[in-house]
């Protein structure tokens, strides 16, 4: 693991990537079972007797990615965002969990029938779009720090010396120089 944090131990990711995947496979399969694939028809309208067991699983898994979510701000998001490093899709990132989360809680506490059916659709679009919106993130993250790291080591192993330091002296010690300057030319 890298001191600063940004990068995450192998525990950190497997703890990460398990919680988004199950919570991605449960929400897909869920919606298939009780919509149907829209491209080949909706769904019967009747409900499975495995679609409570897979939204009992999406709400353990959410709470376990909450907690994923939370360690990642102490260390990989902060220093990231601090170092202004890959801030574009971690923005994005942050912006989708929050939506997520959002989504998630009104899907439990909507009032009325309108907004909970405009939460669950908003919430299944940014469920199946965030895979692809991790991936990139991951890599766009992974190639800038390579970029930040051979332009830090082109620097270290440069084989010109660095530009001399520019010490600008007060006026009052150039002019009272001047003299003690000529006296030596002479
Ligand atoms: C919901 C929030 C976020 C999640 C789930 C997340 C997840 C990840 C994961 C899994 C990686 C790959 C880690 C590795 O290769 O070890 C990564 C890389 C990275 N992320 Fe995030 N991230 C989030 C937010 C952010 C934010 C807000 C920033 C920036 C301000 C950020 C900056 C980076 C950078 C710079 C990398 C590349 C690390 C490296 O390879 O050195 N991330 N992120
Ligand atoms: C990663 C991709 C995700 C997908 C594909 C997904 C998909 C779904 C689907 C299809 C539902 C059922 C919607 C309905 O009842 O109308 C659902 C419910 C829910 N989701 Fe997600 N979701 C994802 C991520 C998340 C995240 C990150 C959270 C919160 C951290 C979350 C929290 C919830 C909650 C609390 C429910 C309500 C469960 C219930 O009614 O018992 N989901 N999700």
């Amino acid at each position: 693991m890298r001191p600063n944090g940004i990068k995450l131990s192998r525990l950190h990711q497997a703890a990460l990537y398990g919680a988004f995947a199950v919570l991605f496979a449960s929400g897909l399969a869920w919606s298939i079972l009780h919509d149907g694939v829209p491209v080949l028809g909706g769904g019967d309208g009747g409900e499975s007797a495995i679609e409570p067991l897979l939204l009992s699983i999406h709400g353990a898994a959410a709470m376990a990615a909450l907690l994923v979510l939370g360690s990642l701000l102490p260390q990989h998001i902060k220093w990231a965002w601090k170092g202004r490093m890959n801030r574009s899709t971690g923005g994005l990132m942050l912006t989708t969990q929050a939506l997520l989360v959002v989504t998630g809680y009104a899907l439990y506490y909507a009032g009325d029938d309108g907004m909970r059916a405009l939460a669950s659709r908003l919430h299944l679009v940014l469920g199946l779009g965030f895979p692809a919106l991790l991936v990139w993130h991951i890599r766009e993250g992974r190639r800038r720090a390579a970029l930040q790291k051979a332009a830090s080591r082109a620097g270290r192993d440069s084989p010109f010396p660095p530009p001399p330091l520019r010490v600008d002296l007060p006026q009052r010690l150039t002019t009272s120089a001047a003299p003690l300057r000529d006296r030596c030319s002479r």
